[in-house]
């Protein structure tokens, strides 16, 4: 099975995943919708191919998606891993990954949604502060939750809560991915 990650900045996550050693599972390519963002020098570092699609080039989401598409069909995508992505995913690509697109948010969801997560959460005095993974559908970070983990915020400071929230989500990730999708071909259709 072939990954693309998609990722807009810093691309830790995107970094855990492509280093992680998966059996049947290969992250194969990187979308970016920033050209200056530091994921693509990390890209570069691990010698996986790098694309930048700049949205305001394209009239619409519609012909933005439309041209990923047509390189993840090239690149023989199977599933997308969003990691730190900053865009919505629209119709073109929801329809063409049904149940393959995967997305992590620093936040015990449905609590927080959107952005600034783990500031609003700390800034509410919450008790537990957390990570889910959860497929991608039409509502922002609505979709069906698949894993979540969490931890006691205690007198922790903000960049302390950030520093853990980040270390688990190099932790979690990799291991939601493994455990829903490396498998080799003959076993997903024996398991059929
Ligand atoms: C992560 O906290 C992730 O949960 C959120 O965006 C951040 C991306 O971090 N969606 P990085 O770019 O992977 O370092």
């Amino acid at each position: 099975m072939r990954i693309a990650v998609f990722a807009s900045g810093n691309g830790s996550n995107f970094e855990a995943i492509a280093s992680y050693k998966f059996d049947f599972l290969e992250v194969v390519v990187l979308i970016c919708d920033k050209s200056n963002a530091y994921v693509l020098d990390r890209s570069k570092r691990l010698n996986i191919p790098a694309y930048v699609f700049i949205p305001c080039n394209y009239e619409n989401r519609k012909a933005y998606e439309t041209d990923i598409l047509k390189l993840l069909r090239e690149y023989k995508i199977d599933i997308i891993v969003l990691a730190g992505y900053m865009k919505v995913v629209g119709k073109t690509l929801l329809d063409a990954f049904p149940n393959k697109i995967l997305n992590i948010h620093p936040s015990l969801l449905p609590d927080f949604k959107g952005l600034n997560a783990i500031n609003e959460a700390y800034n509410h005095n919450v008790e537990k502060i957390g990570i889910t993974i959860h497929y991608v559908n039409e509502d922002l970070d609505g979709g069906k939750i698949i894993a979540q983990d969490s931890f006691l915020v205690d007198d922790m400071t903000l960049e302390e809560v950030e520093a853990k929230i980040h270390k688990l989500e190099h932790i979690l990730y990799p291991k939601v991915i493994k455990d829903l999708f490396d498998r080799s071909r003959n076993e997903n259709i024996n398991s059929r």
